[in-house]
């Protein structure tokens, strides 16, 4: 998933990122490839299989341990890819001997015909969004009929790549796999990991502090997973490495997984169970202490998706320039960033709109164009022009340019910035776009509004977001309007801040 140098040289910037995307060519770092492949070698085994070669890094971490061991080890594979092997191959990365035994294909839907006994895989990260219909369609299909049942079409191809791979252990055989988190942290891992927990013994699960990313320039936090084709154990071990290119992973693996004192790597057993209800890629979740959850006291909904925000979200200057009526607009906050603090209020607007930020969202009900004044049909049909009514969004829309409502909610909570995640006060009457949820709290009270802002900037809150969150790269986490209302409140910091749990006490 990372480091994609080998892959892009000679590519424009935005032609390797776009490669990157298409094909997911990221390579795994040597530290962590010795890692996975030094568990899936624990057994004596001849042949290794990495499903996703690219530039050969679980081949080149192979051989280096089959040398040290001075036992050979035969290396198999496929890639879709054949330029990327090229490429391999004039870097010194692969060696002719190694492609002889790499198969050029689709893994998932071409798998190979064999059971294999040792798998190490780094799949391409393609989100659902890149594939074609009629691959996510063959994808589902053979998800049904590996456990039973599709499952939500927003999974990625790693996904099924982790399902396939298991399909095709011996008993006894064994598959290290690096994911990024949301295999555990999407809709579709329940369906998942409650397949693969029922006929597979998870080993291990590996997590990285955002400082020992093995893909620090990468947004995703990746998680490495040792799992067997054996009956489920009860236990599995859960580590977290917190310095790159630390010695400590690999050791601990030869060592057989053993309880040990690492300065870089802290590790500790979990029960399948528990594991499962708290999802493999976070933290342990001790027993809930007597508490609340958010949506005792809120209700959320997500921010303003407007389809087009460089037509339909402006500064005062375009709007001025265009000679639009400022009645037609709602103020509006686009980006966390364009909130530093913990409050949104009539000077950020100002500031925003004084540094040239949009702050104004064009909020059209679906009256027809021809009532609106001249300045205003101007512009929707420079819109028209630009194709804007085809657009994914606009074009489920009647018509195109009808915004989405939503009330200013007393209370924001920004997400997925690269600074903490927070919830603000909208002393600003603002309405937020979707870098943002609303709150909507049951009481709308000021006082009320006050202290539930206080309980949920509270530091145990925001730890308690990776609970119910997904993590992305260097901590980043991002939230679904259902699921923050699941997030947990504990009693003493509801007592802490007196309040109320049953608003008839302030009627
Ligand atoms: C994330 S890279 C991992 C490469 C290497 N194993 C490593 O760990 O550094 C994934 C590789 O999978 C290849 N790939 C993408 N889709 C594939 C598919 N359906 N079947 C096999 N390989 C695929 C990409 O071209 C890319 O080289």
């Amino acid at each position: 998933m990372t480091n994609p140098e080998g892959a892009s040289r000679n590519l424009p910037r935005w032609a390797a990122r776009e490669r990157l995307r298409e094909k997911g060519q990221f390579w795994t770092p040597e530290w962590v490839a010795k890692a996975m492949a030094a568990y899936v070698m624990t057994q004596p085994t001849d042949v290794l299989f990495d499903p996703a070669v690219g530039a050969g890094a679980f081949f080149r971490a192979a051989k280096s341990l089959a040398r040290e061991r001075g036992t050979p080890i035969c290396c198999r594979g496929m890639e879709i890819d054949p330029e990327i092997l090229k490429q391999a191959l004039e870097d010194g990365n692969l060696q002719a001997e190694d492609t002889a035994g790499i198969a050029i294909g689709d893994f998932t839907l071409q798998p190979p015909q064999e059971k294999l006994s040792a798998i190490v895989a780094n799949p391409p990260y393609i989100r659902h969004h890149r594939l074609s219909a009629e691959k996510k369609e063959a994808l589902r299909h053979m998800c049904a009929q590996i456990i039973g049942s599709a499952i939500d079409g927003r999974a990625g191809l790693h996904v099924y790549f982790l399902l396939r791979a298991l399909t095709l252990l011996k008993a006894g055989g064994r598959l290290a796999i690096i994911l990024p988190a949301d295999v555990c942290e999407g809709k579709y891992a329940r369906d998942i990991w409650g397949w693969i927990t029922t006929h597979f013994a998870v080993d291990a699960v590996i997590t990285f502090a955002p400082a020992a990313s093995p893909f620090p320039a990468v947004d995703t936090n990746p998680i490495v997973f040792f799992i067997r084709k054996a009956p489920p154990e009860e236990q599995f071990w859960w580590a977290k490495c917190h310095r790159t290119q630390t010695n400590a992973l690999q050791e601990w693996v030869l060592r057989g997984l053993e309880a040990k004192e690492y300065d870089d790597l802290k590790m500790m057993r979990r029960s399948i169970k528990e594991g499962l209800a708290t999802g493999f890629s976070r933290e342990p979740c001790e027993r809930q202490e007597e508490g609340y959850v958010l949506g005792d006291f809120a209700k959320v909904i997500r921010g303003i998706a407007t389809g087009a925000n460089d037509f339909f979200f402006l500064n005062s200057r375009q709007i001025e320039a265009l000679g639009l009526p400022e009645s037609y607009f709602v103020r509006a906050i686009g980006r966390t960033r364009d909130v530093s603090g913990d409050a949104v209020t009539a000077t950020t607007l100002n500031a925003l709109d004084l540094a040239g930020r949009p702050t104004f969202l064009l909020s059209l009900n679906g009256q027809d164009k021809t009532t609106f004044p001249d300045a205003l049909q101007r512009y929707l049909a420079l819109g028209e022009e630009k194709g804007l009514p085809t657009r994914p969004l606009l074009a489920q829309r009647k018509p195109w340019y009808k915004m989405e409502v939503r009330t200013p909610p007393p209370l924001l909570f920004a997400y997925l910035g690269r600074r903490n995640s927070r919830f603000i006060r909208n002393y600003a009457q603002v309405v937020p776009l979707t870098g943002f949820l609303c709150l909507y709290p049951h009481w709308s009270n000021a006082e009320y509004i006050e202290r539930l802002a206080l309980v949920l900037n509270h530091p145990d809150m925001l730890t308690n977001l990776s609970k119910i969150g997904k993590s992305y790269g260097a901590g980043a986490i991002k939230v679904e309007p259902r699921w923050l209302e699941q997030l947990p409140i504990p009693d003493r910091v509801v007592q802490t801040y007196k309040l109320p749990t049953q608003m008839r006490l302030w009627a």
